[in-house]
């Protein structure tokens, strides 16, 4: 990957006209009109215990968000103590001077990292936004680098003596993830424990987003239009400013976030499994004139031995809607579409 210049320094110097690789011509005007009727679907964690009297009723508005939005917000969820934890952490980095952050910058060729979204060509367009991303899990793929046991380090504040924010939110949040792999695996109509196989060492990455303000607002955009290429994803918005929308029925729905809940979304590979029955939806995130907004994304993926294909009990009699690949297949053909831009999905049909 090639380097760039750092948004969030670029953004302190309050441009009037900012360099013109930020600039998308397809905003002016906007290529696809943004619908603010609509609002994605809001379960209720704590009414998905099987004794509640609603659990039977949120279930099947649970498989309903699956099937048709791809996304809803989560409520009542349990992670609100790591959550609010690893929200005053990340906005303190971002708040650490350049050079200091700079101690956590990518590496040449390395997604890992605080940094960029992937350049890959000189007149590749920008997205108005920096990022910090490492794998959390399986333990054993934590880069040291990022996981030092230093209690002066920025990014690892300790919230008790053994364990800092990061492990807590890491752990949390995975807890989470089994819990709703498992609740769809049996709106799917499988067999639980199938589903929690092909996640039992799943893989975690964090991707902090940081979205300074910008002048020229309406010209940038801060993560460009894409779906996640992972299972389940699993987004905090920090400071609860608007600015993710989703794609449904070609149009562009803000999100409005609810204080404190978790908004969900379907990845590529779950819409994979379910043999499309779920869905992995196109989104992405734009920039304020005035406010800096910050997220949290925690993308889950089965683990590597796990080929990505329909599951079998899934496919009836209409057959299999995707390939089947090999995980590293799987892999190398999410990068090889990043590059050239292309709906992963399309491509698996
Ligand atoms: C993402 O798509 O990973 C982040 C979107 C957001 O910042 O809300
Ligand atoms: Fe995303």
């Amino acid at each position: 990957s090639l380097p760039v210049e750092n948004v969030q320094e670029l953004a302190s110097n309050n441009l009037k006209e900012i360099p013109h690789r930020y600039i998308r011509p397809e905003l002016n005007p906007d290529e696809v009109s943004v619908d603010e009727s609509l609002q994605i679907p809001v379960i209720d964690m704590s009414k998905l215990a099987t004794d509640h009297v609603d659990y039977q009723n949120e279930m099947a508005e649970l498989h309903q968000a699956c099937k048709e939005w791809g996304f809803f917000q989560l409520i009542n969820h349990g992670a609100t103590i790591a959550i609010e934890k690893m929200k005053v952490v990340v906005e303190d980095f971002f708040k650490l001077p350049l050079e200091q952050k700079m101690i956590y910058a990518q590496l040449p060729n390395d997604l890992e990292g605080y940094g960029q979204a992937f350049v890959i060509s000189e007149d590749q367009k920008l997205d108005w936004g920096g990022l910090l991303f490492l794998y959390s899990l399986p333990t054993s793929q934590r880069n040291m680098r990022f996981w030092p046991n230093n209690p002066k380090s920025q990014l690892l504040t300790f919230s008790n003596p053994s364990r800092s924010t990061l492990d807590e939110y890491s752990t949390e949040l995975h807890k989470l993830c089994l819990s709703l792999f498992n609740l769809m695996a049996m709106n799917l109509g499988l067999d639980a424990k199938k589903i929690s196989s092909l996640y039992e060492d799943c893989v975690q990455g964090i991707r902090v987003n940081y979205y300074p303000p910008c002048l020229q607002a309406d010209k940038v955009i801060g993560l460009a239009p894409h779906s996640d290429a992972t299972g389940l994803t699993l987004l905090v918005q920090v400071n609860e400013v608007q600015g993710l929308q989703i794609k449904k029925n070609s149009k562009w729905v803000p999100i409005k976030p609810i204080p404190g809940a978790i908004i969900i979304n379907i990845g590529d590979v779950m819409e994979i499994l379910s043999n499309g029955e779920y869905c992995s939806i196109e989104h992405r995130a734009v920039v304020l004139f005035q406010k800096e907004r910050l997220s949290v994304a925690a993308f889950h993926s089965p683990n590597i031995c796990v080929k990505i294909g329909p599951l079998p009990d899934l496919v009836k009699e209409n057959g299999a809607n995707y390939k089947t690949l090999r995980h590293e297949d799987f892999i190398r053909l999410v990068i090889s579409r990043k590059l050239d831009g292309k709906s992963l999905l399309r491509t698996m049909k």
